[in-house]
């Protein structure tokens, strides 16, 4: 059984949501998930360490940014994700691949998987969380399996 951490943080809430249809589907698959906000984690013995911000004026949250520069996550294997409604704008591939690229960059842990998610409402909720739940169940997979790097 992985057991899986994610780290997470929110300024509107609608990444919590989205941070439950994952765990959802992790655990559907046998994995074993804590959720915590960065200033919560108190120990990084984990197989799979899973970090999340939503997109602010094109920035991750300060304290993802912080939480992904820890000593402590150097040889972990590490899934980023971002929330955010670049889609919108018809930039989706562009703007979506530079924020996670430079959320990469900020990270010190072995990158294994980076996705991003909107955070749709009305019809669209409904295709989010079967999106979501699926990247849960990949992370139960890659939170037992041996990964190469992104
Ligand atoms: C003031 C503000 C600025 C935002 N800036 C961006 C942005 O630069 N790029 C983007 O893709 N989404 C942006 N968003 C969309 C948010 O990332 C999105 O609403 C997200 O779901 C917020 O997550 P939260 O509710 O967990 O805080 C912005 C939203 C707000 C309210």
């Amino acid at each position: 059984m992985g057991r899986i951490l994610i780290v997470f943080d929110s300024k509107g809430g609608s990444s919590a949501e989205i941070v439950q249809w994952i765990r959802e589907g992790a655990v559907s698959k046998g994995a074993q998930v804590d959720v915590c906000k960065p200033e919560e984690v108190r120990s990084l013995d984990y197989d799979l360490i899973t970090v999340g911000t939503p997109m602010y004026n094109d920035k991750p949250m300060e304290s993802i940014l912080n939480f992904l520069g820890w000593k402590g996550l150097s040889n972990k294997k590490v899934a980023l994700f971002i929330v955010c409604f670049a889609g919108i704008f018809g930039m989706r591939n562009f703007m979506v691949r530079k924020y996670l690229e430079e959320l990469k960059g900020a990270c010190r842990g072995k990158v294994v998987k980076m996705t991003s998610f909107d955070s749709a409402k009305g019809p669209w909720r409904k295709v989010n969380r079967a999106v979501c739940i699926d990247f849960g169940k990949e992370l139960a997979s890659l939170s037992y399996m041996a990964v190469e790097t992104t």
